[in-house]
């Protein structure tokens, strides 16, 4: 009902609308669209009401709510059911439930802040408010040693939308790292069920800092709103990454992971460096030299020879 009001307020841009219109036209009493008019505002929606001329929509809030994000949106996968919430343990978990229960593919788990978000490698990522923490539930007909190619591909799409919002040159960090001036906006945690030889469901979920206090960030992190020097709403944020995530997701289910890998190299702030990797007990060093077909990347050792690594953390040698 909250959506259709929003409707009715959309068509008419900023002016009056009467309760007897809306009344009529959502086929309910005017003292439930008053409630309504109520929860709207509780969302954080400035409504005007004024006798004789009705109801204005004067601000909307800038909250991943779904009423919010789905206005305008130009994605017809991801986003097509969405989930938000003002708080969550981790949107990968209540992603991840939800897809047992057959969720549909393209569901969306946001949530505003996380208490207990996770990172890569059993580590936490810290969610406070100001971030933006998106879970996708994505059901790709893969294997399961394909899943770092959805990874991959969802930095791609997360690093073009963030492009676009904030006009800097974001880049990735191999795996999955998005990076402004060195330091680190956003992180991507893909978790799957699979049977032997096929997945069931992917759980990509995505963190972004967009405008959280530094103070409140780990050290090596950055904001969208400090890097670009300006606030960077979420609303929006959110809105680019779900498109580019889809067209990059679907990109890879039409034409799989080669057009998309294409993309990932022209973002990539690891190619070329020389760099040293942390995987599992070992330390390599070497330079950077591509991602191959399976989304590994290729380093050549200072002994010459060559590796390719699944998994690891990066850092560059100064
Ligand atoms: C990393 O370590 O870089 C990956 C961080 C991934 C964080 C996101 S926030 C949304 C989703 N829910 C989680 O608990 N983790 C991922």
């Amino acid at each position: 009902m909250e959506e259709k009001i929003l409707t009715i307020f959309a068509k008419r841009k900023s002016s009056w609308v009467s309760g007897e219109e809306i009344s009529k036209e959502l086929g309910v009493s005017r003292t439930s669209v008053w409630k309504h008019m109520e929860i709207l505002r509780a969302l954080g929606y400035g409504i005007e009401a004024v006798p004789h001329h009705g109801y204005r929509l004067i601000s909307r809030p800038d909250r991943l709510i779904p009423e919010e994000v789905r206005v305008g949106l130009r994605a017809s996968l991801l986003g097509r059911n969405i989930c938000s919430y003002t708080s969550l343990d981790s949107t990968n978990d209540t992603a991840y439930a939800l897809a047992e229960k057959g969720a549909k593919e393209g569901t969306v788990v946001i949530a505003e802040e996380q208490k207990r978000g996770k990172g890569r490698q059993g580590r936490q990522w810290i969610s406070p408010k100001g971030g933006m923490y998106i879970s996708c539930i994505i059901r790709p007909d893969i294997e399961p040693r394909e899943v770092a190619k959805v990874t991959l591909v969802t930095a791609v799409g997360v690093c073009a939308a963030l492009r676009e919002v904030t006009r800097l040159p974001v880049m990735i960090k191999w795996p999955n790292d998005i990076m402004i001036g060195g330091k680190k906006v956003s992180g991507i945690l893909t978790e799957m069920k699979a049977e032997q030889d096929r997945v069931q469901f992917v759980i990509v979920g995505i963190g972004i800092n967009v405008s959280a206090p530094a103070r409140l960030l780990p050290k090596g992190a950055t904001s969208l709103s400090r890097a670009a020097k300006t606030p960077v709403p979420k609303v929006l944020t959110a809105k680019k990454v779900l498109e580019y995530c889809e067209y990059y997701i679907m990109l890879f289910k039409k034409r799989g992971f080669e057009p998309v890998r294409d993309e990932w190299r022209l973002f990539s702030a690891t190619l070329g460096k020389q760099i040293t990797i942390h995987c599992h007990d070992e330390k390599l060093e070497g330079e950077a030299l591509d991602v191959d077909k399976d989304g590994a990347l290729v380093l050549r050792m200072d002994n010459g020879f060559q590796r390719r690594i699944l998994s690891g953390d990066v850092t560059f040698a100064h």
